[in-house]
């Protein structure tokens, strides 16, 4: 509850658990939550990665705590490995960000020629993981009696990105949003609030492989087409999750925060 607006937006001391923070946004709310204090737990697929990412954060930091655990949120049983290791070593987990994600671009008509993999590989990532993540959590948040849930959606649910295709991105991104608004009704009696970020265009590694012409040119359209001129930043997203995981935001639950620059105004 806010008293005064002097720790309103203080994080101090709460335990975080963010997903796929070895690079990008994930890494800039690592580093965003420990420079304000909290203790950060993340995961992903590469331990060299995640080592220099402890390593970076904590020289920065040299009080905080921050912890990497391998995991890939595909694979079976995984989740409920992590969420199990991480409120061993941390003894809570007050606030989850589901961040872990990807996308792919390919055109619907040919979405059997792999064995519908382009489909299906997004949808669990971007979806299912993020569904599964949240329940196990919730479980225990349930226990502590409180908690904050933050989804890293994307403003792709909201329109038809141009000019690449991106169907089972933006569906999943999509479900998403309302999977936010779904457990934010059903587990606000516990005082668990859930909420999305939407980014647009954001400054990370998560970058489309192909011919490097071909996607400097798709890139200069997306900053083009940006009211502000520019991609975000990895700390702007960090900024908004701080809010959403301190007192200042309480009364917020299933609520959707864009972030992109404007860009999903006119397009
Ligand atoms: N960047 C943008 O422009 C943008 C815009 C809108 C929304 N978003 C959303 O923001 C989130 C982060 O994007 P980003 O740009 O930071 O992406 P990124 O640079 O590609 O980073 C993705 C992170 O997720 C982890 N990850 C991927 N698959 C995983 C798996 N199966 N198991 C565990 N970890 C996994 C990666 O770690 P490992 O490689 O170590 O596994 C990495 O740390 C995503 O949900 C994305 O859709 C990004």
């Amino acid at each position: 509850m806010i008293t005064s607006m002097k720790n309103a937006f203080s994080v101090e001391g709460l335990n975080v658990f963010i997903t796929g923070g070895t690079q990008g946004l994930g890494k800039g709310m690592a580093d965003g939550f420990c420079e304000m204090g909290a203790n950060v737990a993340f995961c992903g697929r590469n331990a060299v990665k995640g080592a220099a990412v402890v390593e970076e954060i904590q020289a920065k930091y040299p009080n905080c705590t921050i912890k990497y655990y391998e995991c890939d949120l595909l694979a079976d049983g995984a989740i409920e490995k992590v969420v199990e290791d991480v409120i061993a070593d941390f003894g809570t987990i007050n606030v989850l960000v589901n961040n872990a994600g990807a996308g792919t671009f390919f055109d619907s008509m040919d979405a059997d020629k792999n064995d519908w993999k382009e489909w299906t590989r997004v949808i669990d990532l971007d979806l299912t993981s993020y569904f599964k993540m949240s329940v196990m959590v919730a479980k225990h948040m349930r226990e502590q009696g409180w908690g904050s849930i933050i989804n890293i959606t994307s403003n792709a649910a909201e329109i038809v990105n141009l000019p690449q295709r991106m169907v089972s991105y933006n569906s999943a991104k999509a479900g998403a949003n309302r999977m936010t608004k779904m457990l934010a009704h059903e587990w606000a009696p516990f005082k668990i609030r859930v909420n999305a970020i939407a980014p647009g265009y954001t400054e990370s590694d998560l970058t489309p492989v192909g011919d490097q012409e071909e996607l400097n040119k798709l890139y200069s359209f997306w900053t083009d087409h940006t009211p502000t001129g520019r991609w975000g930043k990895p700390i702007e997203i960090a900024a908004m999750a701080i809010y959403l995981a301190s007192d200042a935001s309480e009364q917020i639950t299933g609520s959707v925060f864009t972030i992109d620059g404007g860009y999903s105004l006119a397009n």
